[in-house]
């Protein structure tokens, strides 16, 4: 595996794989890996000759100082656990990135105006400028996003629509803590029995499937949330799973989800499921 800096040498060697005929698979991270990301690089190591992983906390896409100060940074560790399943990891400094601060603003639509996109001012507009550039340099044939992040493989395959980009977006299940939480790079801000309280969030979603319709679902969440001292309901969504607009009803043919965000202590979980 070789570390990469510079943009300049991503573009070079991505170039040269590809002109050698090799397919290129790509996974965007901010590092601070665990078997989430692990799960996106095995599954582009399975599928492609070449993997591209990039490691890179990008300042655009927070919206709150304190979050982009505590963001775990790991470099270290994360090149140990990548091992030999990425044949390249690009790991820059802002700077290299981002030599002026980026100023494009894009519309991404319905899909990124609701949930996070509400509830983080700016931040898909962050997402959408790096990974733009993320995918322009390497060129991936296809990119790996994880379905913890729903809302942002719809933000991201819009991007790619607007911007001509070809990469398949592949999405990629959530993979849990032994105790259910969806694992996060946030999770290790919590404390050990915060960790062992926010396994309620996938406990109380899963145990919502028993109800019958929308309303029924959206109380018995927020009911069973308020009974948790420990937890501050950001918000509870029902939405298609496809225009990630509010679904009044089961009946869809796109299928429903539950969005959930809750602050635990002072991290913001995210998670969903499916109907
Ligand atoms: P980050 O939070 O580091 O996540 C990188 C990728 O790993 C995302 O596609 C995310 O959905 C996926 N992922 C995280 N936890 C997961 C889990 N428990 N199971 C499955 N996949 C998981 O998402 C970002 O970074 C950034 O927004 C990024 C796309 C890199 C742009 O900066």
């Amino acid at each position: 595996m070789e570390i990469i800096t510079t943009v300049e040498r991503l573009q070079e060697v991505a170039m040269r794989e590809r002109a050698a005929g090799k397919t290129l698979g790509m996974v965007p991270t901010m590092g601070a890996l665990h078997e989430g990301h692990l799960s996106l690089i095995r599954r582009a190591h399975e599928e492609n000759d070449v993997v591209f992983c990039s490691i890179f906390v990008n300042p655009v896409q927070f919206n709150n100082a304190e979050d982009l100060q505590k963001y775990p940074r790991t470099l270290e560790a994360d090149v140990q656990l990548i091992g030999d399943l990425a044949d390249y990891v690009f790991a820059p400094t802002v700077e290299e990135v981002f030599p002026v601060a980026p100023t494009e603003v894009y519309d991404f639509g319905p899909v990124a105006n609701v949930m996070e996109g509400a509830a983080r001012p700016g931040h898909f507009n962050g997402v959408g400028v790096i990974v733009r550039r993320l995918l322009e340099w390497v060129r991936p044939h296809k990119s790996y996003f994880g379905e913890k992040d729903y809302q942002q493989i719809a933000v991201v395959k819009e991007m790619c629509r607007q911007c001509r980009i070809l990469s398949e977006i592949v999405p990629c299940p959530i993979v849990r803590e032994p105790n259910g939480l969806a694992m996060s790079s946030r999770n290790r801000r919590l404390s050990v029995h915060e960790f062992e309280t926010a396994a309620n969030i996938h406990r109380i979603l899963e145990a919502s499937k028993q109800c019958g319709t929308v309303q029924e679902i959206k109380t018995f969440v927020e009911s069973e949330i308020g009974k948790i001292p420990e937890f501050q309901l950001d918000y509870f969504e029902l939405a298609d799973a496809e225009t990630l607009q509010t679904a009044d009803t089961l009946d869809n043919p796109h299928g429903v989800m539950g969005f959930i965000t809750v602050y635990t202590g002072p991290v913001r979980l995210i998670d969903n499921v499916k109907y």
